[in-house]
């Protein structure tokens, strides 16, 4: 095996994992109390009513449970998912295809909605409104319109930019949930509940360790306890102890509030090449070698809600507590 099928098997891997990980029912799924309890009743009443699910938006930070509730919405309502995503469909057929094979009741998972395009989007609006296809058969003068019915369905939508979602889609969704930063304290019992599934002995200091430096992210959590994991298996003795998670943190550029190289690469560049700011984000994206768009969606949330950066309408500025953070002074102007 060279080490492209290598790496390529331990990403599998991850995956695999990460699916088995994934809490199935609401009652197992920790955190987002307000969405949680606002879709228990939503279900409650649907179920009641033997009605499908009124149609659902979650939006929010990359990492924080958006497919994971999808799959959760689809096992409380007894029904089947199918899943997709936004730039997957190319044209009103392949949605027309997928519409029409689905079961009563079921769900459709789009996730990245806002990457829909136009001509896809309209098809959806009957589809989500009415539960039907208007379908054009034939060109030029001799084209007409055959209505199709649909099976009633739920459609669960996910963005990282509900912002840049169109005003008639927005409006078609009966309800929707922003998924916020998680807590210390829900990480921490994330990562317990995974050491658990994993069958490996954690230090509760050790699992609030990597909760403070997970960026209040499950995904960036369990992806930080797989590998110090890998350290207490090689390194150690298998327990992941406080003292071998900081250690274990160091080696992986983990910094003390979970901070990684892009973002200190992102900070530190807007210190030291525009004295703090205020920069632009294509000039931020060039200096730092990242897409605008993945600074936009990945990483700069995070900085803006710790503190660290600040959206100004001349651009984005450093603030003194990222400065304090580095150990750096502030300067005058
Ligand atoms: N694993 C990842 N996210 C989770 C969550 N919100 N609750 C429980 N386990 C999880």
């Amino acid at each position: 095996m060279d080490d492209r099928m290598v790496s390529a098997q331990s990403q599998f891997d991850d995956d695999s994992v990460e699916g088995s990980l994934r809490p199935q029912y609401l009652c197992e799924y920790i955190g987002q109390e307000k969405v949680k309890q606002n879709l228990q009743v939503f279900i409650e009443a649907a179920k009641m009513r033997e009605e499908s699910l009124d149609h659902v938006l979650l939006y929010g930070p990359p990492g924080l449970g958006k497919t994971t509730l999808s799959t959760i919405i689809a096992n409380e309502m007894n029904v089947q998912i199918r899943t997709t995503s936004g730039p997957a469909i190319e044209r009103p057929g392949d949605l027309a295809a997928i519409l029409t094979s689905l079961e009563p009741g079921d769900v459709l998972f789009i996730d990245e909605i806002h990457r829909l395009n136009r001509v896809v989007e309209e098809v959806l609006y009957p589809a989500m409104e009415d539960f039907c296809l208007d379908i054009v058969i034939g060109k030029g003068p001799t084209a007409r319109s055959v209505r199709v019915d649909l099976p009633p369905f739920t459609l669960v939508g996910a963005t990282t930019r509900a912002g840049l979602l169109s005003a008639p889609l927005r409006d078609r969704f009966g309800v929707l949930s922003r998924l916020e930063y998680y807590t210390i304290d829900d990480l921490a019992k994330i990562i317990m509940r995974t050491s658990e599934i994993f069958q490996v002995e954690l230090e509760q200091s050790a699992s609030y360790e990597l909760a403070r430096r997970s960026r209040g992210t499950p995904r960036i959590a369990n992806r930080l306890l797989r590998r110090v994991r890998d350290f207490a298996q090689v390194e150690g003795n298998g327990k992941i102890t406080q003292q071998l998670t900081e250690v274990a943190l160091e080696k992986l550029q983990v910094d003390r509030l979970g901070l990684d190289d892009i973002d200190h690469k992102l900070l530190i560049g807007i210190i030291e090449r525009f004295r703090g700011g205020p920069v632009g984000l294509e000039t931020i994206a060039a200096t730092i070698g990242e897409e605008a768009h993945t600074i936009e969606d990945v990483y700069e949330p995070y900085l803006l809600q710790i503190g660290f950066l600040q959206r100004t309408s001349r651009g984005r500025v450093v603030t003194p507590k990222a400065y304090e953070h580095f150990q750096l002074e502030v300067p005058k102007s």
